[in-house]
């Protein structure tokens, strides 16, 4: 699919088909994840990927009781590996460790869609619970939850703001209006 396409049509889907998900196709979107850039190529990233039924319930519950978690064949936990991120890059650490593991979620976001399934960012979760769930150790952090499915829902785009709104030029504040619009058009 093309890039610009897999962007705009990419939606967060909060409800999931009962029909199976191929393995090779959640390999495929992990393998999207671990291709995302990261600072100094640390690839701070690890992936816990579950299908146990009883597993991803508990998950569901510790998102503040959301059962569309548990309905997809498959949910992927993001973890981070900040602690050495920070040991390498000291108080740059933890900014680059957010920012890498962001990029490889938005990577398997757009991966999952263009392989013709559905997901949504999770990132609202009581963390420590999760770790119990999974064995987790302390020094690793969890930053996101995907569960993966074929959509069961067709959700307009929520709106974006508009460009224009967003962009200043050379300083805080200077807006260039004519310039910005013809860059959009
Ligand atoms: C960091 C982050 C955390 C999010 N956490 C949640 C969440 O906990 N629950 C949820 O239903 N959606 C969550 N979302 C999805 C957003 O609500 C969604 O991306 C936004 O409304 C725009 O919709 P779209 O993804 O379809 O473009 C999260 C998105 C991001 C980037």
């Amino acid at each position: 699919m093309e890039v610009k396409k897999c962007i705009k049509e990419r939606r967060s889907i909060r409800h999931f088909l009962n029909k199976k998900v191929e393995f090779e196709l959640i390999t495929e979107i992990l393998e999207a994840g671990i291709w995302a850039p990261s600072s100094g190529n640390i690839q701070n990233w690890n992936f816990i990927v579950i299908n146990s039924k009883e597993k991803k319930e508990k998950i569901a519950k510790a998102c503040y009781g959301k059962p569309f978690i548990a309905r997809a064949p498959y949910v992927i936990i993001v973890l981070a590996e900040t602690k050495r991120a920070e040991k390498l890059y000291g108080k740059f650490g933890k900014r680059f460790a957010i920012q890498n593991i962001s990029a490889c979620i938005e990577n398997m976001l757009l991966r999952t869609h263009d392989l013709g399934l559905a997901s949504c960012w999770i990132g609202k979760f009581e963390e420590e619970e999760i770790k119990d769930i999974l064995n987790v150790p302390e020094s690793i952090e969890i930053h996101a939850i995907l569960p993966i499915g074929y959509a069961g829902e067709k959700v307009p785009a929520p709106p974006r703001k508009k460009l224009k709104t967003k962009v200043f030029f050379n300083k805080w504040g200077e807006r260039w209006i004519k310039n910005v619009e013809k860059r959009v058009r």
